[in-house]
């Protein structure tokens, strides 16, 4: 039997905006604790209050607010105002509000009886949009440096095709596929974190052998140019079965091995073990698949370890986007698992990453 529904009355106090009620005469009748947060003022300051005078509110002109609105004394068939940011006499400085209005008359025409605002902490919300606007300059400087230099060669090549070498034209050519896959991978990882972020991103599970993935994708490394003697992968004879998608473990290891040679030195190990980790917090240890890539190289300072999975972070020496670690935790994430990092016996970087064992209980 499913349970009753819950039919409590959901009352101002549960909102998270902060809320306030004036009557007939603008008196303060109701308000919420958000409101009183938001508003820095006491409880009993407000109450019984005419709010006029303990809300002075004014538009960014220096306009007094409730003299342009006048809920009481204006035209009879307004019935509120539009959100505006406001400004709010503060101890320090003005306090920035988003401050919505509803007028209730309790007949058509009849003058206003409940006048509700209701107040948001304009800051907090303009620090989101600015973290917005950070990443969206970033994400377009990285998508239009490898374009300036497709755009640039493409121009050149069109329009001196006949004084160059083949040479220099293969060259370019080269540059310009370079930096087109480059912009494709980009576009691919911002819409792998999006997916990340809104907590959308599908995860195809079947049985992986991830000590097999491993090995065939240092074997492509190896065929694309890299030291076969600069990988040691090492894996426990008996390592438990995992679920996951092979594509996104492949993306997992690539992301941590490509770093490894990139920012890393000397030999890169990759070692496959059975553990136990307790991944739901108060839970019990389950058994899980360890997999850590470390190598020989400065490894990352101290104050950077917290920072390395953070988006468009980097190190000193720029070359990448910053975009690869934020994603191998995300992947890592949505299979249930945790990633760390911190340093090597041999005192480079060290990536610890599990995967819970076994099928998860919703696949057969
Ligand atoms: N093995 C490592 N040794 C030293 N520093 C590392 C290592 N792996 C990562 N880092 C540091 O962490 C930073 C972030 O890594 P991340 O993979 O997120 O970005 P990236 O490699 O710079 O760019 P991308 O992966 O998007 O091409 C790197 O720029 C580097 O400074
Ligand atoms: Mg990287």
């Amino acid at each position: 039997m499913s349970p009753e529904p819950d039919t409590s009355p959901v009352g101002i106090e549960h909102l998270p905006d902060g809320v306030l009620v004036a009557d007939g005469a603008a008196r303060v009748v109701q308000l919420n604790s958000a409101a009183v947060r938001i508003l820095q003022r006491q409880r009993d300051d407000l109450l019984g209050r005419d709010v006029r005078e303990v809300l002075p509110l004014q538009d960014t002109q220096g306009r007094r607010w409730w003299t342009c609105t006048d809920p009481w004394n204006g035209l009879a068939t307004r019935t509120g105002h539009r959100e505006r940011l406001l400004l709010l006499p503060g101890k320090e400085q003005p306090i920035e509000l988003f401050v919505t209005a509803t007028y209730h008359r309790p007949g058509h025409l009849a003058p206003v009886d409940r006048v509700v605002l209701s107040v948001r902490d304009a800051i907090s919300r303009r620090r989101t949009h600015e973290e917005d606007g950070a990443l969206i300059s970033t994400v377009a400087h990285e998508l239009r440096s490898p374009l300036t230099s497709v755009k640039g060669f493409t121009a050149t090549l069109l329009r001196r095709w006949d004084r160059f070498t083949d040479d220099q034209k293969r060259f370019m050519l080269e540059t310009i596929e370079h930096d087109a896959d480059r912009v494709t991978r980009l576009i691919t990882e911002l819409l792998d974190i999006s997916r990340i972020d809104a907590g959308r991103l599908e995860v195809r599970r079947q049985p992986v052998d991830v000590e097999s993935a491993a090995r065939r994708y240092v074997d492509r490394m190896v065929a694309s140019g890299t030291d076969a003697r600069q990988f040691v992968v090492n894996a426990d004879t008996e390592l438990p079965e995992v679920w996951a998608d092979p594509d996104r473990i492949e993306q997992v290891l690539a992301n941590l091995l490509e770093n490894a040679v990139r920012h890393g030195d000397g030999t890169v190990t990759l070692d496959l073990m059975s553990g136990s980790e307790v991944l739901t917090p108060g839970a019990a240890a389950e058994p899980v698949l360890v997999v850590s890539v470390s190598d020989e190289g400065e490894g990352i300072d101290e104050a950077d370890l917290q920072r390395v999975f953070t988006r468009f972070w980097h190190g000193r020496r720029r070359g990448g986007t910053g975009l690869g670690l934020y994603l191998v935790r995300g992947l890592v994430e949505a299979h249930g698992g945790r990633i760390t990092v911190g340093r090597a016996a041999s005192g480079g970087a060290q990536f610890r990453f599990t995967l819970p064992a076994s099928a998860p209980d919703h696949v057969a």
